[in-house]
């Protein structure tokens, strides 16, 4: 097989075979394809799209490339959820420890930030001496002992993707679908899970800016993850504002911990309880509202939070600041973001919010940047809520006093203001199961 001929039959708006896909995955990983002719298979692949087959035989390719994980010491049905990536979405860390605490395992793989969205892996690193990297049997043990664990994703783990993940961000091939379902399905199939909760986001802050995009993601991906084999539900929900108040990894474990301890953002709890619920219908936990019963429960009475709490202290972090969240240090420097004019903000863009809580630190430009922990963004006003020209609509953190006024001017042209109030949006869209 010749690389120049895999491209210009993509290029033509072709289906490759099983084979040709499996050949270039294979010799990409092996280094013998080289990024140009990857780069340009991505971008035809981003023109043409592929179909369902072709999806499915990337996806697998992409999941055979390395390890698949096999966790034969943890008793019970394991559950994950998934999200395809947005700002302020801080979910995994309250809805994983809710619903360990009902009886279901978490044996989590998780990622770093990627571009302007946040990732779990930094977030909980954001917790001193929390570890992301154990050995199979401790992350066993402590799975069996306290119902969970969340590590980062090894490197053996879909080592394709790590590569085409890279190859896509530098050459705007991020947002194609296929690409997309490949990438995340490949290290979803390649863990060890029995069910898959995946919360598809769209909007603004979203890789899939609409919500037909979206749609179309959610039941690609749900039905991958069934003919492997997995049981799947896929939730449709909104990303065309930042979730919870929170943008940032410290901020955002302490706005974890006070949804924990039921006193989260609205938005943040409502999205929470959904999909914690949903994780445990499919764990065969019960109906819907038996299940969200339940969720409510274990918030009110702390045991989720003694959970989180207990998780944290396995894998060797400081349980006090869990318990204790004022512990976290705030950033030495802060500035506040004024609305220009009077009115309501009528809506945000997203991504830009992202940007400026990654260009205050709380990310990385490079894949060698250290993250600052305490940087990032507190959201005083949202999509919906009236100003005066004046308000404080953001407070921004930094370790870094030269990052301020950039990040505010990106926050200020994300923020529009207008005379009508904008109509509310529901938080989450469908359900694809
Ligand atoms: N998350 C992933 O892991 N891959 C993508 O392509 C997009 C979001």
């Amino acid at each position: 097989m010749r690389m120049f001929d895999i491209i210009r039959k993509k290029r033509d708006g072709l289906a490759l075979s099983e084979k040709e896909i499996q050949w270039f995955v294979d010799g990409y990983v092996k280094g013998e394809i080289p990024d140009y002719q990857a780069s340009a298979l991505c971008m035809a692949i981003y023109f043409r799209g592929m179909n369902v087959e072709e999806t499915t035989a990337l996806t697998f390719a992409i999941r055979d490339s390395g390890e698949k994980l096999k966790f034969n010491n943890i008793n019970g049905l394991r559950v994950d959820k998934h999200s395809t990536g947005g700002v302020g979405d801080k979910t995994s860390l309250v809805v994983t420890p809710i619903v360990a605490t009902l009886g279901v395992k978490v044996a989590k793989m998780s990622g770093r930030g990627l571009g302007h969205t946040g990732g779990t892996v930094d977030k909980l690193e954001a917790i001193p001496g929390f570890k992301t990297d154990l050995p199979t049997e401790e992350f066993e043990e402590i799975v069996n002992r306290v119902g969970i664990a969340i590590v980062g994703q090894n490197a053996t783990l879909a080592p394709a993707d790590k590569l085409l993940y890279a190859l896509r961000d530098v050459t705007a091939t991020v947002d194609s679908l296929p690409l997309i379902v490949s990438s995340i399905m490949s290290k979803k199939l390649a863990a060890d899970d029995d069910c898959v909760v995946l919360d598809v986001k769209t909007g603004s802050g979203s890789f899939m800016k609409t919500k037909e995009q979206s749609r179309e993601l959610a039941e690609w991906m749900v039905a991958i993850g069934k003919a492997a084999g997995k049981r799947m539900r896929a939730l449709i929900t909104d990303m065309d504002r930042p979730l919870g108040h929170a943008i940032g990894n410290s901020l955002e474990v302490v706005e974890a911990i006070e949804t924990l301890k039921g006193n989260g953002p609205e938005d943040l709890t409502e999205l929470s309880v959904a999909l914690a619920a949903h994780m445990l219908v499919i764990s065969d936990r019960g109906s819907y509202e038996e299940c969200e019963r339940n969720v409510r429960r274990v918030i009110e009475n702390g045991e989720a939070l003694m959970t989180f709490a207990n998780m944290v202290e396995a894998q060797g972090g400081n349980k006090e600041w869990i318990l204790h969240p004022e512990l976290f240090p705030t950033a030495p420097y802060s500035l506040e973001v004024k609305a220009g004019a009077s009115g309501y903000i009528t809506g945000v863009d997203t991504e830009g919010y992202g940007t400026a809580s990654l260009l205050l630190g709380a990310g990385r430009n490079t894949k060698e940047d250290k993250i600052d922990f305490a940087a990032g963004i507190k959201l005083v006003k949202k999509t919906g809520d009236k100003v005066e020209k004046g308000d404080v609509i953001a407070v921004l953190y930094t370790s870094d006093k030269g990052r301020l006024d950039v990040a505010a001017k990106r926050l200020s042209d994300a923020t529009f203001i207008g005379d009508d109030k904008p109509e509310d949006v529901p938080l989450i869209y469908d359900i694809v199961e």
